[in-house]
């Protein structure tokens, strides 16, 4: 079975090189020249643990090729997945426009019996709309059909959320369909459930929602933790011993940025109103969210009457760890914010800096490491939880800064250390410790001596 893979962004790319690496025949299609140049010297163009490995050896057994020749690679397929991006529109709905676009070279170039695979994050009833317009633009006497197959990879763990995937969902209208893609998966050993498209395209979205409720909600209970004198590590503690609530995704923060939850709560409420609904629960998901990104700002202006003229260490850019993408990361309306009210920004980040420089080149100062950030800094914020964030010794927070005042949007560091160094260190959902003012309070209310 010849299968090629449209776009190779994190899902397309990560899509090919899977299904290579269990054995397949795969061709991956993406119109950057630039990006297919590295791709044949086994660079990948995104940050992702283990791809570049994958990318040489399955290039290397002539089980992986790329290629920008798309009506080549499409005509001899029988298989094709879509892996493209769908961006919000201005409006929150999601931006169609590049999945039809190659549904429509597709159409175009395929000479015989193809199934096309929507991975791309669409709106429901989308599978449909893609069917009935191939049909329409078809070149060629083929039958063609389209299957649903979201993808529940997060970014960092791409590879090992593709191999070892949770669950394998299949949206298909016939058997045919469902047989092809039940044996293109066989070797994934993963379960594989099967239902109609309009039932797989709900499960992404409904998936990403509800994560993203599940982090609004914590979010909120955090915050309300600060006003009722609470900790948020203790009562998230507490509530996750109960196996219907489970562990995961109860670390409050500065909200959740990426590529996948701002855009997908979205749109699912952008399609449900189209539809007539009101989807309550992931409006509020949305509110909370865009509220919580400046939560850190809140607070240091608790202590600060204006960031005019103050150094501000700011460590961490990427949207979460182990990722260079900034999309919706909070560190970027943040950093925006400060400069436009006069902040010198130093700004470190271990893999996301080149990124940044791309959006703000000349206004912030970069440094390679966080101590160079920290020197002389006035106010240090946290946006993410890098390793090498979370490693960095307070005591040297402590001697490299003026007064320090440290506002950590992703908890890093456990209370009692920054009260034993004697910081000022304002973290989410849990007592402020209030290091520096002999003869003040701190969170827990016990004086400063
Ligand atoms: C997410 C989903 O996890 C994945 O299944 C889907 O296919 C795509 O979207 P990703 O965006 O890569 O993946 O990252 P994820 O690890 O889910 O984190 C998203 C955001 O939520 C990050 O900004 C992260 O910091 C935030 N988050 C996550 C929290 O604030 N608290 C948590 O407990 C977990």
């Amino acid at each position: 079975m010849n299968i090629t893979v449209a776009g190779t962004g994190y899902v397309g790319l990560v899509t090919g090189v899977c299904l290579a690496e269990v054995g397949h025949q795969v061709t991956c299609v993406d119109p950057s020249q630039e990006k297919i140049v590295l791709l044949n010297l086994g660079i990948s163009p995104i940050y992702e643990p283990e791809l570049d490995g994958l990318i040489e050896k399955n290039t290397n057994a002539g089980k992986l090729t790329f290629t920008t020749d798309y009506e080549q690679a499409y005509a001899q397929s029988d298989v094709i997945f879509i892996g493209v991006g769908t961006p919000e529109n201005e409006d929150g709905s999601a931006n169609l426009h590049y999945v039809f676009q190659v549904v429509k070279q597709i159409a175009e170039s395929i000479t015989r019996d193809c199934l096309i695979v929507i991975k791309s994050t669409v709106p429901i009833g989308t599978n449909d709309r893609l069917e009935t317009y191939i049909k329409h633009h078809l070149k060629h006497k083929v039958a063609v059909e389209v299957a649903s197959n979201p993808e529940f990879l997060a970014q960092g763990s791409a590879i090992k959320d593709t191999l070892y995937a949770s669950r394998i969902v299949i949206g298909v209208e016939s058997k045919r369909a469902k047989d092809i893609l039940t044996s293109i998966y066989e070797p994934f050993k993963q379960p594989i459930l099967t239902m109609n498209r309009r039932s797989a395209e709900m499960v992404k979205y409904a998936s990403n929602d509800f994560l993203a409720l599940k982090i609004s909600f914590i979010n909120d209970i955090a915050n309300l933790c600060e006003v009722v004198g609470a900790n948020i590590d203790d009562v998230t503690s507490g509530m996750s011993y109960d196996e219907r609530i489970g562990k995961k995704f109860l670390n409050p923060g500065i909200g959740y940025g990426g590529s996948c939850f701002p855009k997908d709560t979205k749109a699912l409420h952008w399609l449900a109103e189209e539809e007539g609904y009101v989807l309550r629960t992931v409006k509020a998901a949305i509110e909370v969210n865009e509220k919580q990104k400046f939560k850190l700002i809140s607070k240091a202006r608790t202590e600060f009457s204006s960031f005019h003229g103050l150094k501000v260490a700011v460590l961490g850019l990427t949207f979460k760890p182990g990722t260079d993408d900034l999309r919706e990361a909070p560190s970027i309306p943040n950093v925006r914010l400060l400069l436009n009210e006069g902040a010198k920004v130093h700004v470190y980040d271990p893999v996301g800096a080149e990124n940044f420089k791309k959006l703000f080149p000349t206004d912030v100062v970069y440094e390679k490491i966080p101590e160079k950030a920290l020197e002389g800094a006035d106010i240090c914020f946290i946006f993410t939880e890098w390793e090498e964030i979370k490693a960095i010794d307070l005591t040297i927070i402590k001697e490299k800064m003026n007064e320090p005042f440290v506002f950590d949007g992703r908890n890093c560091f456990p209370l009692e250390e920054a009260r034993e160094v004697g910081i000022n260190y304002f973290s989410i959902g849990r007592p402020h410790v209030k290091g520096m003012r002999a003869g003040g309070r701190d969170g827990d209310g016990f004086l400063v001596s």
